[in-house]
């Protein structure tokens, strides 16, 4: 995958449904659902035997940069908006890009503590999008930096997400990968249907690490 570089502004590319984006190539994944078994709540090792998780079994990825952000743009199919919890058995549609922070971490197991990862987590019920760490399965932090934005848009039968970061950003390297142009780096996606109640280890990943190279 490339982030190809453009001439636009960050609030242009943020657009989901933005001309730029036309000009950028699109992968298709395939997302397979985490294994049960490795989920660490004997709980939800139990609930949810049997009952199907991980819904969402593909997802388009974009990616693109302007020299000052870092820009994925994931679509999917999804008839059922979710972007309200009004109740306790209610979860939103979200997806996530996920990172290394350091050498190579496992994704399968979101990081362990000398290799953590770094996620960027869109929910269709927040304003901005969270940005994660993870030293291993149960162990996600959120810490609510301000400097990721996403723009989203649900158009009945499907969503289209931009979820952005600058490349100079407070704490890249620790708190959030180190990126820069021309550079290459791994990148995981996950998606979490809200109308099956997916969230937290519940959803649809890419259970491989995918190369992405940025532009110079
Ligand atoms: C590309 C792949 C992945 C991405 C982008 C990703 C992303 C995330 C994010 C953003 C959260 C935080 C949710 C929150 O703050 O509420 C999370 C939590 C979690 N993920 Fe992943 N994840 C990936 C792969 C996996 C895999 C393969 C498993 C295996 C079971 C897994 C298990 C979990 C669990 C158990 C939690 C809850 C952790 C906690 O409560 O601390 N994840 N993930």
């Amino acid at each position: 995958m490339i982030a190809k570089r453009l001439r636009a502004g960050t609030e242009r590319l943020l657009d989901p449904l933005g001309r730029h984006w036309r000009g950028v190539s699109e992968e298709t994944l395939r997302l397979e659902p985490t294994p049960l078994g490795s989920q660490p709540s004997e709980y939800v090792r139990a609930a949810w035997e049997g009952r199907g998780h991980g819904r969402i079994r593909q997802v388009s990825v974009q990616a693109a940069h302007n020299g000052e952000s870092l820009f994925f743009r994931l679509t999917w199919r999804d008839d059922t908006r979710n972007e309200r919890i009004a109740d306790t058995d209610q979860f939103p549609d979200a997806c996530a890009v996920l990172f290394p922070l350091k050498g190579e971490a496992v994704l399968t197991s979101m990081g362990d503590p000398r290799q953590p990862v770094n996620a960027w987590y869109w929910r269709a019920d927040w304003e901005r999008p969270a940005n994660v760490t993870a030293t291993g399965l149960g162990t996600t932090v959120r810490h609510l930096d301000g400097s990721l934005r996403a723009g989203a848009h649900h158009d009945g039968s499907g969503w289209a997400v931009v979820i952005a970061r600058p490349f100079a950003a407070a704490g890249a390297g620790e708190l959030t990968a180190d990126l820069s142009p021309g550079e290459a780096v791994m990148v995981g996606f996950a998606v979490w249907e809200g109308s099956a109640q997916e969230r937290a280890g519940l959803k649809a990943v890419t259970l491989e690490w995918q190369p992405l190279s940025i532009e110079a």
